[in-house]
């Protein structure tokens, strides 16, 4: 077996997972999510640094040739020192991609106003990664961010659909929409909060797109398939998805259910670190 791994600090990979899933349903995936330590957002970057690499080792150990940071907060955090100073010493023939370049390339033909707003966990907006990746891309695009702290704890204790969650989101759509009107795109800059978009939705004007980024990331994981045959031909092709929890593994499975649209989750416990 040699799938495609895909890891997020909790359930948020889920979102990317089922989008990847049913681009490319052909292949094998291991999915992995460290419940027992989220949420990862607003964690110091050496710790995310540490908590990825243990899972992205993991996930090699596993047998996964490909490592998909189904999370915004690795991705920012974690990848690039992965890929520059980790995969050399590892095993340089594996890839870890991330989340944030394929949101950051796409939104480049959204955006008529060319200003954009992103909301995210606390890392991911300190770290300013959407900034600068789309910076390099579309220069000409004004981006302002949004620390939303509250909204994946909302999203893994289920309160998503909740009177408690339109405090919080209506909060922060607010300033972000007041610091810069001119908006006319927002980016789910982290995997969570496509749980949370209807809740989004009913705070944003109409004229305004939000827009998740599972679609975006599995059209670009395509396309890496395709420009890399190497790649592409050591994975394993038996339509089977694995799941691994470093916490309770049937609180796991139920949340996983309503994430995933499929209510035949059977999660595994391991450890990492
Ligand atoms: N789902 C993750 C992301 O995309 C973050 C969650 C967390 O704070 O652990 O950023």
């Amino acid at each position: 077996m040699a799938p495609i791994g895909i890891f997020d600090s909790g359930y948020g990979g889920l979102t990317i997972l089922r989008q990847i899933r049913a681009l490319l349903p052909q292949y094998d995936y291991l999915y992995l999510g460290d419940n027992a330590r989220a949420p990862y957002g607003t964690r110091s970057f050496e710790i995310v640094y540490e908590f990825t690499l243990q899972a992205v080792r993991h996930l090699f150990d596993m047998g996964c040739p490909l490592v998909i940071l189904g999370c915004n907060t690795a991705s920012a955090k974690a990848l690039r020192s992965i890929q520059q100073n980790d995969l050399p010493n590892i095993d340089p023939t594996r890839r870890v991609l991330g989340v944030i370049r394929p949101t950051a390339e796409c939104v480049g033909e959204i955006s008529l106003s060319r200003h954009v707003g992103v909301v995210a966990t606390p890392g991911t907006i300190r770290s300013k990664t959407y900034e600068l990746e789309i910076a390099k891309l579309h220069p000409d695009m004004t981006v302002t961010g949004e620390a939303c702290p509250m909204w994946v704890p909302l999203v893994e204790n289920g309160e998503y659909d909740s009177p408690g969650a339109d405090y919080f989101v209506e909060k922060r759509i607010g300033n972000l929409l007041r610091h810069d009107p001119k908006i006319d795109t927002i980016i789910l800059g982290c995997t969570h909060y496509p749980l949370l978009l209807n809740k989004i939705l009913k705070y944003t004007p109409r004229e305004v797109r939000v827009i998740p980024q599972g679609e975006y990331v599995a059209d670009s994981l395509k396309d890496y398939l395709l420009r890399h045959p190497e790649m592409e031909q050591r994975l394993s092709q038996g339509s089977t998805t694995r799941f691994l929890t470093t916490e309770e593994p049937s609180a796991f499975s139920c949340s996983a259910a309503i994430f995933l649209g499929d209510n035949g989750v059977q999660a595994e416990r391991i450890t990492l670190g």
